[in-house]
């Protein structure tokens, strides 16, 4: 088995520097998440981004170091203007908008480009340092879309794999971006490009023909005297683990400790980071709606919301975090009592067993996106219901949405047709929660993390050699 080397802008570990302590926690965010288990089973290395470690001493980076090193990650350290350009910049200001449909949240300067190159090279010189021949590289995400076609350039006989975790968007919307021929040729500097669903890869196959001029054919795409693959891979979780942390005894000790406090009261449950793909505000609406016109409702219902802090420095996201907590203190100005709210509103992070307490112990998941690449939340929820109930309610928005055929589908611009389906959520009878999560949980075990790797992998391994042919 070839040694596999996992490169991404995020490592699976983050650093965290609060006054003079630091600690090294779990990084949230799908990629991070998901990717976790198959690299410990990999053996391989992950390259990546710590977070910023500039302010720590020479003592603590030295510990930092080595508790990388122990969890087989590279680092990459970025400046503060990288973080500010590269990162926040290009990255988060430009193509996570446009991958999203948001074009309006896209500055009207490019003035990042140069930096998120720049990072792109760091990237691939890091690692072809690192890479040794016979090793498969795996770059993730668009954050790095530069760096298969930076890699071609230094290790032209390497088997390059790149994945997309977001959108990638119709190519009408695609054709906007100023640099749009060189983040296409980046991508085809790879032997296999895989995105979440089939309409992604269209959406890609339409850009390669409109901005380049190529044509797919299937699955395939001559580019340089190459064959590069392009394909859908549904990327899963680790549906087992979630499965064996919903039956630990502390965990169902926590579930019992929720409903009681909920105090008979039916609960709703988000959990997203604070980013505005995720439909917060529109969800809180579909609720605030429910309460309005159904008051049988009212003081029945604890809509639980956990959001994730996310890309802080970043104006959008410190403006939709306002609007979001002026929603929650409308909704419970407005139906709150003494004794009790309808949102409980938690801006932080949790672990993976708290999250599995939260599954397990909501009658309803809202995982209501405007626009998603995949959402592996709403898959593990359903792997965190070995009891097969409760109700998922999910955005047409989100890549899950194409294998998640059971569950309540919603369009989340749609707030009155949104409060239809939290309704018809909590009214489902028994018989058809449990046929809906059964369905649900056989497709999230069938098609889980490990799946995805190996089909992924599976495919990239078996392609014919890298063979440089001219025509
Ligand atoms: N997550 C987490 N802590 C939290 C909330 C979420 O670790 O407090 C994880 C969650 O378990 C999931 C990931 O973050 O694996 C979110 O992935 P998803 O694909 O739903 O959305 P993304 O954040 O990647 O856009
Ligand atoms: C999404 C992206 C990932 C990213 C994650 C968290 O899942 O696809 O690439 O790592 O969000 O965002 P952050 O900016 O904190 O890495």
């Amino acid at each position: 088995m070839p040694r596999l080397l996992l490169v991404s802008n995020r490592l699976p570990v983050t650093v965290k520097v609060e006054k003079d302590s630091v600690a090294v926690v779990l990084s949230s965010g799908g990629l991070a998440t998901g990717l976790r288990r198959p690299h410990e089973r990999s053996g391989g290395l992950w390259i990546g981004w710590p977070g910023d470690v500039s302010r720590l001493s020479e003592t603590q980076r030295t510990q930092v170091e080595a508790r990388l090193a122990e969890e087989r990650c590279v680092p990459i350290h970025l400046s503060p203007s990288e973080v500010s350009r590269y990162y926040e910049g290009y990255s988060n200001r430009v193509l996570w908008p446009l991958c999203h449909y948001m074009l309006e949240r896209v500055p009207r300067q490019d003035r990042d480009w140069e930096v998120y190159r720049k990072v792109n090279e760091r990237f691939a010189d890091l690692v072809a340092r690192h890479y040794q021949p016979g090793d498969i590289i795996w770059v993730h995400d668009y954050q790095l879309m530069l760096v298969p076609g930076l890699l071609r350039q230094r290790l032209p006989e390497a088997r390059i794999g790149y994945f997309h975790h977001i959108p990638f968007p119709s190519s009408e919307i695609f054709r906007t971006l100023p640099r749009r021929e060189a983040l296409l040729k980046g991508l085809l500097g790879a032997d296999l490009i895989g995105f979440h669903t089939v309409s992604y890869v269209r959406h890609f196959s339409g850009s390669l023909l409109r901005q380049l001029g190529l044509d797919t054919d299937v699955d395939r795409i001559m580019w340089e005297g190459r064959q590069v693959r392009v394909g859908a891979f549904p990327m899963g979780i680790d549906t087992e683990a979630f499965e064996s942390l919903a039956k630990e005894p502390s965990v169902l000790e926590e579930v019992a400790s929720l409903r009681r406090s909920a105090e008979g009261q039916r609960i709703l449950l988000g959990i997203d980071r604070l980013d505005y793909t995720k439909g917060i505000p529109r969800r809180l609406l579909a609720v605030q709606r429910l309460l309005e016109r159904e008051p049988t409702w009212r003081g029945r219902l604890r809509f639980i919301q956990v959001a994730v802090p996310s890309r802080t420095q970043v104006s959008e996201y410190a403006t939709y975090r306002e609007q979001v907590n002026e929603l929650v203190g409308r909704i419970n100005g407005q139906y709150g009592t003494t004794q009790n709210v309808p949102v409980h509103y938690l801006y932080r992070s949790f672990n993976e067993k708290q999250l599995t307490g939260l599954y397990r112990a909501a009658d309803v998941m809202l995982v209501t996106p405007v626009r998603d690449g995949m959402n592996l939340v709403a898959k593990e929820f359903c792997a965190a219901r070995p009891d097969d109930d409760g109700v998922l309610v999910l955005s047409e928005f989100a890549g899950a949405a194409d294998e998640l055929h059971r569950a309540v589908s919603v369009n989340p611009y749609d707030v009155e047709k949104a409060a239809d389906a939290i309704e018809e959520a909590l009214e489902m009878g028994e018989p058809e929660r449990r046929e809906r999560m059964r369905a649900l949980r056989a497709q999230v075990k069938a098609h889980d993390v490990h799946w995805w790797v190996s089909s992924f992998l599976g495919r990239l391994q078996g392609l014919p050699s890298v063979s440089v042919r001219k025509f």
